[in-house]
């Protein structure tokens, strides 16, 4: 797979390039929390400003529409702007990356509160070459996970050239990553190009091959983990993504974290993805907890149970002290492990147990096994415990990741061959 990459464009002097990072950061009291993703765009932000161009900067960060938000019938409206919503604007806004960008790139970079319209149009307008912009949120348009054509024009109505150097993000037919690259020359940036190189290495990746799942994002993993169990030797699974195994199963979760549309769809009589899921779960290279952290509030008290002694009224928030156990010794025998997703709810100490324990384990085991970490919280945890530099590959892709690894395109990537 040949990309276009940015060493093709001949003249960047004075050339707009619409630049399409993933700046889907942890932020925290309005500051970055881990800034491993905007170091990761460094190189091609760069060499685009020795090349004396002007850089306009576009990102995600988290999902907006997702909150809240999704009950208003404002969002029927056809250009529907949850911009709108000022605790949204709080909660998703790009601008606390400024600063972070500013002092890793020692220069200004200019925030502009929106990401199309006249209003940016005219600041691009009065940029000098050399310069850096940040758009607002994409994803404040709904228009963007509809990969929009309407909205990928008006996008690419500010540059001369298109970038991606998402690759976390490149997994998402939306339309930053995708319907842009029919309205401008589009190229791949330095990280894209890197990520996947170094990925490739697991195409064919030594026995016992331990992939280690944890997480939210079920609905995004579901295919991935199916195509895994026919690579890896064994899947353990951790994290919220855990929990819908363990209700199809039929064990009690109680108040515990599932993702809403795949436990109604998984649960009716028939439907194909319970088939599915079930057939997943039923997998013997699926391992799931057989204990857990538990408490009946976020804030309350955490205790350890069995997997069958959940009661309703409990959150499941981490694996267990034996699950622990247990995985960190299928990790031991490992040649290969590859780990996306945190075990619990690691920001908090007392559900951190778990997702600590495996980043220890990963890298006690990684002088016997090639190791590759990736995705955002995954990078959280290794931060955490400092042993980022005993990992053989950190990708800034989780979902992304994944999917490249199960040998799918990448619909984000596709245009640039
Ligand atoms: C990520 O952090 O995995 C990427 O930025 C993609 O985010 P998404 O799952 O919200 O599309």
């Amino acid at each position: 797979m040949k990309l276009r990459t940015i060493k093709n464009i001949k003249n960047l002097s004075g050339k707009r390039v619409l630049l399409r990072v993933d700046f889907n950061v942890g932020i925290k009291n309005r500051k970055v929390a881990d800034g491993a993703k905007i170091k990761a765009a460094l190189p091609t932000i760069n060499y685009l400003l020795k090349k004396n161009a002007k850089v306009i900067l576009i990102s995600h960060l988290g999902r907006p529409t997702e909150s809240k938000v999704k009950s208003q019938k404002s969002i029927k409206s056809k250009v529907y702007k949850v911009k709108s919503q000022k605790s949204v604007v709080g909660k998703f806004s790009l601008r606390p990356i400024v600063k972070n960008l500013e002092k890793l790139l020692g220069l200004k970079v200019k925030f502009i509160n929106d990401c199309i319209g006249g209003k940016v149009k005219n600041e691009i307008n009065k940029m000098n070459n050399g310069e850096v912009v940040l758009l607002e949120n994409l994803r404040f348009y709904k228009e963007e996970m509809k990969n929009s054509k309407r909205f990928a024009k008006n996008l690419a109505s500010f540059a001369d050239y298109y970038i991606n150097d998402a690759f976390a993000v490149s997994h998402r037919a939306h339309s930053s990553l995708v319907a842009i690259t029919d309205y401008l020359p589009s190229y791949s940036g330095f990280l894209i190009e890197k990520e996947m190189k170094n990925l490739s290495v697991l195409f064919n990746p030594n026995k016992p091959y331990i992939v280690l799942l944890g997480g939210a994002k079920l609905k995004t993993k579901i295919s991935l983990i199916k195509v895994l169990c026919k690579k890896a030797d064994k899947i353990l699974i951790g994290g919220a993504i855990a929990n819908q195994f363990l209700k199809i199963q039929g064990y009690e979760i109680g108040k515990s974290l599932i993702e809403k549309n795949i436990t109604s769809m998984s649960l009716r009589g028939g439907d194909s993805r319970r088939s599915n899921l079930m057939t997943i779960a039923q997998d013997n290279k699926i391992i799931l907890p057989k204990d857990v952290i538990v408490a009946k509030k976020i804030s309350g008290k955490a205790e350890a149970k069995k997997i069958s002694d959940v009661s309703k009224n409990d959150i499941i928030l981490d694996i267990g002290p034996e699950t622990t156990r247990e995985y960190a010794k299928i990790l031991k025998s490992a040649k290969t492990i590859l780990w996306n997703g945190p075990m619990g709810i690691f920001e908090l100490k007392k559900f951190s147990s778990g997702s600590l324990a495996m980043a220890m384990a990963v890298a006690a085991y990684s002088r016997n096994a090639f190791t590759v970490c990736g995705g955002g919280e995954t990078i959280a945890v290794l931060n955490q415990v400092k042993i980022k530099n005993r990992i053989d590959l950190i990708s800034t892709g989780g979902g992304a990741m994944l999917t490249y690894l199960t040998g799918e395109e990448l619909p984000g990537i596709k245009p640039l061959l």
